[in-house]
């Protein structure tokens, strides 16, 4: 139980130092971005929920990098790649820690109490 409140504190004031100066937090772009339009916190809508795709990126935080910047191929569901792909343009301008960021908080951002 301490243990787990400790590694929580820990990933938080990370996650805050991490997010540096001039570059955007993760849930910051994605709420800026359109993302949570198609994107719910746990249900699928139109795309996957944020919980599912941290699921099937759990672990894998460099594909998912791979993936925001048009590098790697979807793994979600591949079949509704026509009405993802061009949202990656919206984010085609991201420093790389930015895309970073982005993909730690989808990876992680269910296991926070405040999701
Ligand atoms: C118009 C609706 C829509 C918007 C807006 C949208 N997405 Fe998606 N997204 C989808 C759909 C549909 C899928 C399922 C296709 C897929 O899994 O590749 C998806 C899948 C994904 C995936 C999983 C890719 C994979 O491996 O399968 C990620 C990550 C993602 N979106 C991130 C984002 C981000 C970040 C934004 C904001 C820049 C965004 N989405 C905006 C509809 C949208």
């Amino acid at each position: 139980m301490i243990n787990k409140f400790i590694v929580l504190v820990v990933f938080v004031y990370g996650t805050a130092l991490f997010a540096g100066v001039n570059s955007e937090s993760g849930s910051a772009i994605f709420s800026e971005r359109g993302c949570a339009m198609c994107h719910a916190k746990d249900n699928d809508t139109v795309g996957p929920s944020i919980r599912m795709i941290g699921i099937r990126y759990s672990g894998n935080e460099n594909k998912l990098v791979a993936y925001l910047k048009g590098q790697s191929q979807p793994i979600v569901y591949p079949e509704r790649d026509g009405m993802m792909r061009p949202q990656l343009m919206k984010i085609g301008n991201l420093y790389e820690d930015e895309y970073r960021s982005l993909a730690r908080y989808m990876i992680q951002a269910f296991m926070r109490t405040d999701f």
